[in-house]
C-alpha cells in the first residue's frame, strides 16, 4: 500500500457555526463570492468542488447541470445535502483528494477555496486534479498566501522566524499551510496546468477594521482591489484562474467513478456497493442515503 500524506480531518466538526454562521465573516465570505464569480465560467456542464464542506458555495453553481461535492468529512456532506434538498445537480462524494475516485477527464471546471491551506502534500494533489479535469477546463484556485503584508511587517520586526520572501510552503500550524505565489504557479506548471489570471482578496481581514467600517463599504473596496492581483500579490487569500492541460483524455459518458486505488472506471452500484472490476483490485465501495463513500473500502 502506498503511504498517503496526512489529512486535516474534518469529521464531525461544527464548521460551520464555529467559524461562519454569526462569526462576524460576511466580509470575507462576500468577497470570496464576488471573486469566485469573476473567475469561474458562469455555466457548464460538470464541475467539482474540491473540499466543498458543508457547500458553503454550493448556490454559485446554478449554471452546471452536474455537481459534485467532493470532502473527506462525511458529515459535513451530510449537512450540504440537508440544506440543497432535492436538488439532483448535487453529488455527494466523500473521499480523499489524494485519491480521487473519477474517471480521467471528467470535470469541465474545478473549484478549489480555503482548502489547499491543508493539502501537506499539494504537488501530489494537483497531478491527482489534472488527471481528472477535461483538457481546455478552467480550474478557479484559491490559496493562502505566505507573502502578505502583515506576515512582511511581522518578518521585519522580528516577530515570525519564518521568511514569506521564500518560496517554500509554510505549516504555520499542523496541517495548516500558507503558499508563495510564485511556488503554486511553478506546481500546477509541472503538471500541465496554465495558470493565468489572479485576484487578491481579503485586503481588509483586520478585525478593529471590520468593526468600526460597515461591511458594504469593505466589500466595495476589495472588489476594487482585487484587480492588482494580476501585478502583485500580498493580500492574505489569492484567487487564481487555472487552465487545464491543453490535452489528455475528455471522459466518454456514462464513464463517470472510477475505483480510486486503481482507477479502473466502476459500473453502477449494485445494492449499495460499487465493485471495482480489475481481478487484482475488487475492493468494494459503499453508497449510503445518497452519498458515495470512497472514504475506505467495505
Ligand atoms: C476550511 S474547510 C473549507 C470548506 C469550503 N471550501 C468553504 O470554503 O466553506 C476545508 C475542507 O477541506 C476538506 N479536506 C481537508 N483535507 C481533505 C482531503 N485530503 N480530501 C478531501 N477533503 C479534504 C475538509 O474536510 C474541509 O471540509
Amino acid at each position: 500500500m502506498i503511504e498517503l500524506p496526512p489529512v486535516c480531518d474534518y469529521e464531525g466538526s461544527d464548521y460551520r457555526t464555529r467559524f461562519w454562521e454569526g462569526q462576524g465573516r460576511d466580509y470575507e465570505d462576500q468577497v470570496e463570492r464576488i471573486a469566485l464569480r469573476r473567475l469561474m465560467p458562469p455555466a457548464g456542464d460538470t464541475l467539482i468542488e474540491i473540499g466543498a464542506g458543508y457547500g458553503r458555495l454550493a448556490h454559485e453553481y446554478r449554471g452546471y447541470g452536474r455537481v459534485v461535492l467532493f470532502d473527506y468529512s462525511r458529515s459535513l456532506l451530510r449537512e450540504a445535502q440537508a440544506q440543497l434538498e432535492n436538488d439532483p445537480r448535487f453529488i455527494y462524494v466523500a473521499g480523499n483528494w489524494y485519491t480521487m475516485p473519477f474517471v480521467d477527464g471528467l470535470f469541465s471546471t474545478l473549484v478549489q477555496i480555503r482548502t489547499l491551506h491543508h493539502a501537506a502534500d499539494a504537488p501530489a494533489l494537483f497531478y491527482e486534479l489534472a488527471r481528472i479535469a477535461r483538457p481546455q477546463g478552467c480550474y478557479v484556485l484559491e490559496f493562502a498566501n505566505k507573502k502578505n503584508l502583515k506576515a512582511i511587517a511581522r518578518y521585519w520586526v522580528g516577530r515570525q522566524a519564518w521568511s514569506p520572501f521564500s518560496p517554500e510552503p509554510v505549516e504555520f500550524a499542523a496541517l495548516n499551510f500558507d503558499f508563495h505565489p510564485q511556488w503554486i504557479r511553478q506546481q500546477l506548471l509541472a503538471v500541465g496546468f496554465s495558470p493565468g489570471r489572479a485576484l487578491t482578496v481579503s485586503h481588509y481581514r483586520f478585525a478593529p477594521l471590520k468593526k468600526l467600517a460597515p461591511t458594504s463599504l469593505l466589500v466595495t473596496l476589495d472588489a476594487l482591489a482585487q484587480h492588482t492581483g494580476n501585478w502583485c500579490q500580498l493580500s492574505p487569500s489569492v484567487f487564481m484562474q487555472v487552465t487545464h492541460p491543453a490535452s489528455g483524455p475528455t471522459a466518454v459518458p456514462p464513464a463517470f467513478f472510477a475505483c480510486p486505488t486503481c482507477k479502473t472506471p466502476l459500473d453502477k452500484p449494485v445494492d449499495g456497493r460499487f465493485t471495482c472490476p480489475n481481478p487484482q483490485c475488487r475492493q468494494q465501495w459503499r453508497v449510503e442515503n445518497g452519498l458515495y463513500d470512497f472514504k475506505e473500502p467495505v
